[in-house]
């Protein structure tokens, strides 16, 4: 009988710690489960061997150069779910891939709904968020679609409002209106760009470059203080901050990035400043193209528009985005958003791996990743 008491004791003594272990045991299986599902992002849906196209003398690059693939334009959706079965979304990461420090990407657009798209799936992340403000010009559909987007992503905001963009007052009412949208919301940096910006980073990437910045604004690569800001008058043309903001108007707003504590002051500066036209399909800026360019195809601004030519040589670039025309050569997008896949989801912090891949080792871990 003692025997007995002293089993049923031990058992009980015993079931304590085994009924924690379980249940950590069910917990830890639980969190595996929902890590599994969060961490396993998809790659981009992409038909070429973008691998192969940094050798400039094999036949796929060559017959690819004869041939390039241009943007196809999908049938209009009819619901979220369409959007979320072509692209990945996420709506939840590993902080460790998405950052701490929330980012607003802001852009002007007025056509090529694919091409927006495509671009938002290469930055997209959940803590971030992302304003696309239209111009007058869109067409109905793409406007339909813009506005579906918006609803169906509680991070990106596509404003009802429609802007005149063909003036930098115009364009810069259109920021403006992204830029209040969410004011209230604690965003760190905003970045501007042009419509055909292609990152060539991780959104983590850029976003730890901009805690950098802090207060400071960055435009054009150039840094400009509070201070700067706060004494700046509009009417003193000769200043640096006319010069390089009339230039960063000029190449249509590519790329600036703005603390959140000088977006009004900026904003109310730029606008004091005259106005003038901006380059345009009816209005291209011819005089000042950029140099170096292999291509020689260039944007209304005068940007060059890299393709597949460039393609092993933006492992080589500082630059954090370039300029893409979707209706020359979109291959190329594709395979840039490779390369930003790989920095983003396999190595966002020293994008060793993705650097492995573009250094030509052929270490392409996309492709271990479909298999
Ligand atoms: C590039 O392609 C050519 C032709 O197919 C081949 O001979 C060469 O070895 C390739 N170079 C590299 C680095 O793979
Ligand atoms: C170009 O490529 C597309 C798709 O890869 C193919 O269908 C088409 O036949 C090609 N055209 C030429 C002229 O090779
Ligand atoms: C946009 O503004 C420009 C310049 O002020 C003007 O010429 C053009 O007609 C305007 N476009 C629309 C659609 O209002
Ligand atoms: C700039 O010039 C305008 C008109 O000439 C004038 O009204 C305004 O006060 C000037 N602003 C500054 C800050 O000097
Ligand atoms: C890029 O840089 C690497 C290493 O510095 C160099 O070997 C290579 O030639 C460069 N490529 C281009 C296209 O400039």
């Amino acid at each position: 009988m003692a025997n007995h008491d002293f089993c049923t004791k031990t058992m009980w003594a015993l079931s304590v710690p085994l009924g924690v272990l379980l249940i950590l045991f069910i917990a830890l299986t639980a969190y595996a489960t929902y890590s599994f599902h969060i961490f396993v992002p998809i790659a981009p849906n992409n038909e070429i061997d973008c691998a192969i196209m940094f050798n400039k003398s094999s036949e796929d690059y060559l017959t690819y150069i004869e041939n390039r693939t241009l943007l196809e334009t999908t049938h209009n959706d009819r619901n979220c779910f369409q959007i979320r079965r072509r692209r990945y979304l996420p709506a939840d990461l590993p902080k460790s891939m998405s950052g701490f420090h929330n980012m607003f990407f802001i852009r002007v657009v007025s056509k090529d709904y694919d091409f927006v798209e495509e671009v938002l799936a290469m930055m997209h992340s959940p803590i971030h968020f992302f304003c696309f403000v239209l111009d007058i010009n869109s067409e109905p559909l793409f406007k339909e679609r813009m506005f579906r987007l918006g609803d169906c992503m509680v991070n990106v905001l596509v404003p009802r409002e429609l802007f005149n963009t063909s003036t930098a007052h115009g364009t810069l009412n259109a920021h403006r209106r992204c830029l209040r949208e969410i004011d209230e919301f604690d965003w760190k940096h905003a970045v501007i760009t042009a419509e055909h910006d292609i990152p060539l980073h991780s959104t983590k990437f850029l976003s730890r470059r901009s805690r950098r910045l802090r207060d400071m604004v960055e435009m054009n690569g150039i840094h400009f203080k509070e201070e700067t800001l706060a004494n700046a008058n509009p009417n003193d043309t000769s200043s640096q901050l006319f010069q390089v903001s009339r230039n960063w108007l000029q190449h249509l707003c590519s790329v600036a990035t703005i603390s959140h504590s000088q977006h009004k002051v900026l904003y109310d500066y730029l606008l004091k400043t005259p106005d003038f036209d901006l380059p345009n399909d009816q209005h291209r800026e011819i005089s000042v193209v950029e140099q170096k360019c292999d291509t020689m195809k260039y944007d209304v601004d005068g940007s060059c528009l890299y393709a597949m030519e460039d393609f092993s040589a933006i492992r080589n670039t500082t630059r954090l985005f370039i300029r893409a025309d979707p209706h020359y050569d979109f291959g190329f997008v594709q395979c840039v958003h490779e390369v930003v896949f790989e920095r983003t989801f396999f190595d966002p912090i020293s994008n060793k791996n993705a650097n492995n891949y573009l250094y030509g080792s052929r270490v392409n871990l996309i492709d271990d990743y479909r298999n």
